[in-house]
């Protein structure tokens, strides 16, 4: 972990490790201080991190269920997709889409805290903004 001095504001960069190592339908979880993080990649390649906490209740989110949703359809049919781009809370099951951090079904409602990422010579990192006491905020 390093910390660097931003123009809006400090930041902490967390490694998450090599980028072939972050995959999609699995997390691979680092820290900033007290927060679990998750880290994830994307079915079109990009990688998403988000706190391991739900909006709803606070359960650990990363261990839900990734996969898919079943989209608005007519009677009758039923059709499956955006696989290994949402995730089921594994407390109360509201479904959380990870590109946006949205819930599926009530999307102006609080979604999931995401974080920054980038890719530095083929590591991953996650970029967590400081409190104004220095520690990694939520
Ligand atoms: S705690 Fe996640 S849906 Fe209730």
């Amino acid at each position: 972990m390093s910390v660097t001095e931003t123009r809006a504001r400090r930041t902490t960069r967390v490694d998450a490790g090599p980028a072939e190592g972050i995959v999609a339908g699995r997390f691979t979880m680092v820290t900033a201080g007290t927060r679990r993080i998750g880290v994830i990649r994307l079915r079109n390649g990009e990688v998403r991190a988000i706190r391991d906490r739900c909006p709803h209740k606070a359960a650990d989110i990363c261990k839900g269920i990734v996969g898919g949703t079943w989209m608005p359809s007519g009677v009758g049919e039923l059709n499956y997709d955006r696989h290994n781009e949402i995730v089921a809370c594994p407390w109360h099951g509201y479904e959380y889409d990870l590109d946006t951090g949205a819930e599926l079904f009530w999307p102006k409602g609080p979604g999931l805290r995401q974080y920054q990422t980038e890719t530095v010579d083929g590591r991953v990192y996650v970029i967590v903004p400081e409190t104004r006491a220095g520690r990694a905020e939520s």
